[in-house]
């Protein structure tokens, strides 16, 4: 099937591959539409502000501190951890006496807003189940505008010896859980089209491996984890010319959206791998990402980068496990790529995705953790964000979550972990 290249081209034409990050003018001009935007909706003279990603050891008056630099707090609300009572669950609700107070908050654009070494985040704040109206410019009910924000009022934070528990679980018992998981046919299958394709790619058909890893500016590979219709890999594809893009789904319906060609099924266990057309240093891959995450790791190949744009993040408390970085797999794929990037609209499930990876690393320096007996992480992950993503048009948006939250004003966040 490969090399058949297929009309997967169709979303990409004319567009951007652009994206920047915070803080720069566009930071500044997207508050200002929040600022707008807030102003015009509130009637009352009180406004409330979420604040994430603060420091677990951060205070009520610390808090208070370096928010009355701007005017009058009225109240604070930082929930305290139920098992450890000296320390904050990571977010707080702020009440500021007047509307200016919250807009002088989210215009300040000189800096970003470190408390206690962390880099906190601004949104403005809705109850629970809410549209929230301070997203939008009037109050026509336009079905674009569904809110999509989840934060702690939607999903609260996971208690960090909770979710220390279950990632220290899931190191000790990685071998077991491989053992009982065995590979899915249909990946193995699109796995060895994938490694045949490669081979012809790079030079000599040397694939990059960690006994052989090129230099940055030589081709290499790029991971796109749960990839959708495609629509990143394409652009990542533009943006790295010489680096050869995996895209990897497991549902065949979303993979092969825009080919008229393939009949999608999503409960058949045929492979697929398709190159796109135009892009011969794109393949767009149906596998199961636990599966591929694997037999990247047997065939030793050296990953640049891994994305993860909009996982599913299961905002649900119960469906904790099912999320990537309260899985089992969880440590199979912090193994692969130099340089992991994450992106989300909830900046909590990157918070805990952050802090997830550093028990990882805390309990692979103490006990290497391996896989068919070879360790899979030679060094510590070094956390970056999660911080604000300015998308500057449509076009530059990654991904066709990114466009949607892109259309509704929706804020997104962006994680990197980096190896040391
Ligand atoms: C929320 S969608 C995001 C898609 C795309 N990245 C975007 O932003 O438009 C998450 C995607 O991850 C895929 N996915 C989730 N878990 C997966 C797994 N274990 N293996 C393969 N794909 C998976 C889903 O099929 C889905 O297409």
């Amino acid at each position: 099937m490969i090399g058949a290249a297929a009309a997967l081209m169709t979303t990409t034409a004319g567009r951007s591959s652009g994206f920047v990050h915070v803080p720069s003018k566009l930071l500044a001009s997207r508050r200002q539409t929040q600022v707008r935007h807030f102003m015009a909706a509130t009637s009352s003279q009180s406004a409330q502000l979420y604040v994430a990603n603060i420091s677990y050891d951060t205070d009520e008056q610390r808090l208070r501190n370096y928010f009355e630099r701007y005017g009058k707090v009225a109240d604070i609300s930082l929930p305290i951890d139920r098992n450890n009572t000296t320390k904050n669950r990571g977010f707080a609700f702020l009440t500021l006496e007047d509307k200016e107070t919250a807009e002088a908050i989210l215009r300040d654009t000189s800096s970003s807003h470190l408390i206690d070494g962390r880099n906190v985040l601004l949104s403005l704040s809705h109850p629970r189940g809410q549209r929230n109206p301070n997203r939008f410019d009037d109050g026509t009910a336009d079905k674009k505008r569904t809110l999509y924000t989840i934060d702690d009022t939607v999903c609260p934070s996971t208690d960090e010896e909770v979710l220390r528990k279950i990632v220290t679980k899931h190191c000790k018992s990685l071998d077991k859980y491989l053992d009982n998981s065995p590979i899915a046919a249909h990946t193995e299958a699109a796995f060895l089209e994938v490694k045949r394709y490669a081979e012809k790619f790079f030079p000599d058909g040397a694939i990059p491996k960690h006994s052989s890893p090129g230099s940055s500016d030589e081709p290499g590979l790029i991971l796109d984890s749960g990839v959708g219709t495609g629509r990143s890999s394409r652009m990542l594809g533009e943006q790295h010319p010489k680096d050869l893009i995996i895209g990897v789904d497991r549902s065949l319906a979303r993979l092969s959206k825009n080919d008229d060609a393939t009949a999608a099924s999503e409960d058949n266990d045929d492979f697929f791998v398709q190159v796109v057309e135009g892009q011969p240093n794109v393949l767009l891959v149906r596998a199961e990402l636990g599966s591929f995450w694997r037999l990247i790791i047997e065939e030793s190949w050296e990953v640049k980068s891994q994305y993860l744009l909009y996982p599913n993040p299961y905002p649900k408390p119960r469906r904790l496990k099912s999320r990537f970085y309260a899985h089992p797999i969880f440590p199979v794929l912090l193994s692969i790529g130099t340089d992991i990037i994450v992106r989300s609209n909830w900046a909590g499930y990157l918070t805990e995705f952050a802090a997830s990876a550093n028990i990882v690393s805390d309990y692979n320096k103490a006990m290497p953790i391996t896989y068919a007996d070879k360790p899979i992480l030679s060094s510590r992950l070094l956390t970056d964000g999660p911080q604000a993503v300015v998308i500057e048009k449509e076009a530059s948006a990654l991904t066709l979550f990114e466009k949607k939250y892109f259309e509704c004003g929706e804020s997104i966040y962006e994680l990197r972990l980096k190896r040391a």
